[in-house]
This record gives C-alpha cells, structure tokens and sequence, in this order.
C-alpha cells in the first residue's frame, strides 16, 4: 500500500511557493540516484538488532527507504517536497514496495511521541542553521522510542563551501546560489568534532559512532556520519 498525506496548509503563500520551487531543483540531483548510501548500509546492519518502524527524514525520492523496505523493515518517508514524493510515491508502485510516504517539514514531525523505533536523516536536517538543526533533532528524537537508534549526517567543514558566502555565526555562512535565474539563500553550518558531540549531547542522544567522509566527484564534499541512541 503505497500512502500519500498531503498536510492542510503548506506553501500558501505565492512566494514561499517559488522558492520552494527553486529548492526542488537544487535538491533534484540526489532524487535522481536510486542506490542507498553507502553509511545506509551499515546502519541496516545496526538496526537488524532492533527491527521495526523507521522514519526517513527528509526522504527526497526515497532512495534510503526502498533499500531499507527491501531489507525488511517498516519505512514512512518525510519531505517537504511534493515533486520529491511524487518520485517516491511512483517508484513504491512500479516496484511494488511497501512504503509510506508524507509530506512534512522536519521542524514538526507530524508524529505521535515514541512511534518509530528508529529515524534517519541523510543529507536532509543538515541543509538549515544550527538553531533549526537542533529543533529537527529534538524532533527526531521525540519521534523515536526509547532506546532507539537514529542516524544523521551533518556538514563537516572540510566541505567545499566552507567559508564561502557570509559568516552569519561561528561556522555558519550564508550563501547565494543561481537557479533557474533566481539567487536563493543557503545558511549551512558546518561542524567540527567537538561542536557536533556538544549539540547531540545537549539534545539528550548518546553518540554511538562518528565518523567524518570525503566524497570527491567534482569538489570536495565532507560529512559527518553520526549513529545515535535515545
Ligand atoms: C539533499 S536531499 C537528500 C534526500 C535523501 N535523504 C537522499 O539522501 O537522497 C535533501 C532533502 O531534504 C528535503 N527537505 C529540505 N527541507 C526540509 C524540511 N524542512 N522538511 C522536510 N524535508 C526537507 C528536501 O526536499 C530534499 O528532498
């Protein structure tokens, strides 16, 4: 059974409507991969002790939920894009897979306390300031059971883009991109090691595994791949 929930109100405004359009094409590149990431892999290994509800937070086109639906698990899958999920939504059907999928933002999970057993994030709750990075991440928490496991990546500052733009905080920058002729506004912030374990500390999750990775296709892109238990 393939679910699709469209929220009351999302996106009312014409403006808010544009930009969200401009953000779909930012983020179309990864909608095109179908594989799972490499770091979903080894987390499927993790969560094999522990089987049972997952959440894909800021799912995309659901690459990371059809590999863990593959591997037997219950997967519902969040984004705030419409086109995104609509590319999820088909390739549930056309492969038959079992999936849920839902429109939301991570800043309000729209989830009952305790509902999953684990949530993850890859590449999605990293792409906004550390102020909502830790709002999404007491949303996740809140989302999971006790003892669940989670897993998030976040921007490491061996990334490319660190330092460009303007610095709006420490390590957190403001930058502009052109899309389809229009200039959006990026804020990321980018962690060092010791920042990254205060913020999950301060959130209530114990650290289970950090580890930093370099992916070099045409630039340098850096990330922290991080395994959490509440
Ligand atoms: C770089 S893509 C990663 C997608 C997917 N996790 C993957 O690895 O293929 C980031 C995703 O986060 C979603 N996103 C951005 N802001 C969001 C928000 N506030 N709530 C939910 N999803 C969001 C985007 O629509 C996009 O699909």
């Amino acid at each position: 059974m393939v679910q699709f929930i469209f929220p009351k109100i999302l996106f009312n405004s014409m403006k808010i409507r544009h930009i969200k359009e401009l953000l779909d094409t930012m983020y179309a590149r990864t909608w095109k991969i179908s594989e799972p990431a490499d770091h979903m892999i080894d987390f499927a290994r993790t969560l094999k002790k522990k089987a049972g509800a997952i959440l894909d937070v800021g799912c995309g086109a659901g690459r990371n939920s059809f590999f863990l639906a593959q591997e037997g698990f219950s997967l519902v899958g969040l984004d705030i894009s419409a086109n995104a999920l609509k590319l999820a939504t088909e390739r549930a059907r056309r492969e038959k897979t079992q999936c849920m999928f839902v429109m939301g933002t991570f800043l309000r999970l729209p989830f009952p306390d305790g509902y999953f057993d684990a949530a993850f994030s890859s590449y999605a709750i990293e792409n906004v300031s550390l102020q909502l990075i830790r709002r999404a991440l007491s949303e996740m928490k809140r989302v999971v059971k006790k003892e669940g496991l989670l897993l998030v990546t976040l921007h490491s500052p061996k990334h490319w883009r660190f330092g460009q733009g303007k610095e709006l905080a420490y390590h957190e920058f403001l930058t502009f991109q052109m899309i389809k002729n229009s200039k959006v506004e990026i804020v990321t912030h980018f962690f060092d090691r010791e920042e990254a374990e205060r913020l999950l500390q301060d959130t209530g999750l114990k650290i289970l595994s950090m580890r930093e990775i370099l992916r070099i296709d045409e630039k340098q892109r850096a990330h922290w791949i991080i395994t959490l238990e509440k």
